[in-house]
């Protein structure tokens, strides 16, 4: 039987604190957590963050416990994107305290926990693998439906490490309808395959542009691309995001768009695209009777 609450004072099927390696805590940690999804791309750029911050939102808008996770070491995006500023606090027992953005939505970042953010951090494989575990040890997330963690780009040690160290987790793979994006793609998915990691399916990012002026769709590059490649790889295809300027904005100021007013083509798709993802770990949960990928 799953431990119930991972306090390990109370929890009987766990070792003592003091006797728990930092495996142990991890899997302590994931055993509280329902679903957990990994943002990832073969290629920089396409848009990772920005899905797994959007991805996050919109969950937690529709109620989900929700909690989200930047394992980008080089460059981490997530607390800019949403305006975090700010060192995590630690409580006396070295427990990372996420940060709240919204009552059901909580945030840890690498950068939260560097001095400055501008520092260039180098990290070695074994380095990354151990901050890594480190975080999915030590953070305070308690009972969550969801953790969304985002990837730097390719198929390096990042993935590597959160692949090996949640195996019940879903990949969500993110691409521009580029050709380029698209080769990347296949490495994202061979990957996984390599790893043993589930793919959850497919997003294409900045398929295109609904004309401000007329709100006639404009595809800037060839569409379909996303769906093609899903096909082809029997993958599930989670739909499309438009390219949308707001979101650039949003971005860099840290007011993400699903925050604003007003319907737009873009919070639409995130929409679609969030219940496509629910659509298909619903069916994954299904297919396996497992305790841990239930979503109600
Ligand atoms: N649908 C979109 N419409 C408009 N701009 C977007 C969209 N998606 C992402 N962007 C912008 O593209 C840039 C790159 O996005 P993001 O940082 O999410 O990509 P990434 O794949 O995480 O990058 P990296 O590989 O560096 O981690 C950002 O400026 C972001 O605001
Ligand atoms: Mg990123
Ligand atoms: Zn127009």
């Amino acid at each position: 039987m799953k431990p119930k609450s991972c306090d390990p004072k109370s929890c009987e099927t766990c070792p003592g604190k003091e006797k728990m390696s930092k495996e142990e805590s991890v899997q302590c940690k994931l055993a509280r957590i329902k679903n957990k999804l990994i943002v990832m791309s073969g290629k920089g750029g396409v848009g990772k963050s920005s899905v797994a911050t959007y991805l996050s939102l919109s969950l937690a808008r529709k109620g989900y416990k929700v909690g989200l996770l930047d394992i980008d070491l080089h460059g981490p995006s997530i607390p800019k994107m949403l305006g975090l500023h700010g060192v995590l606090n630690v409580t006396t027992d070295q427990q990372i305290v996420p940060h709240q953005y919204r009552p059901n939505l909580k945030v840890v970042s690498i950068e939260s926990m560097l001095e400055d953010a501008d520092t260039a951090v180098i990290w070695r494989g074994p380095l990354k693998h151990g901050v890594i575990t480190q975080f999915l040890a030590e953070c305070q997330w308690g009972d969550l439906d969801f953790l969304v963690v985002d990837c730097p780009p390719g198929t390096g040690d990042e993935p590597l490490s959160i692949a090996r160290l949640i195996p019940d987790a879903m990949a969500v793979i993110v691409t521009t309808p580029q050709e380029v994006a698209l080769s990347d793609v296949r490495k994202s998915i061979n990957f996984c395959r390599k790893v043993s990691l589930e793919i959850a399916g497919l997003v294409e990012n900045m398929s295109g542009l609904y004309c401000p002026h007329c709100q006639q769709f404009i595809p800037i590059f060839r569409t379909g691309g996303g769906k093609r490649t899903a096909e082809r790889m029997k993958l599930f295809y989670l739909g499309e995001l438009p390219f949308d300027p707001a979101v650039v904005e949003g971005g860099d100021e840290g007011t993400p768009v699903l925050e604003i007013e007003g319907d737009t083509a873009f919070k639409q798709a995130v929409e679609h695209f969030t219940d496509r993802v629910l659509e298909r770990l619903r069916e994954s949960s299904d297919d396996r009777p497992s305790q841990d990928k239930t979503i109600h």
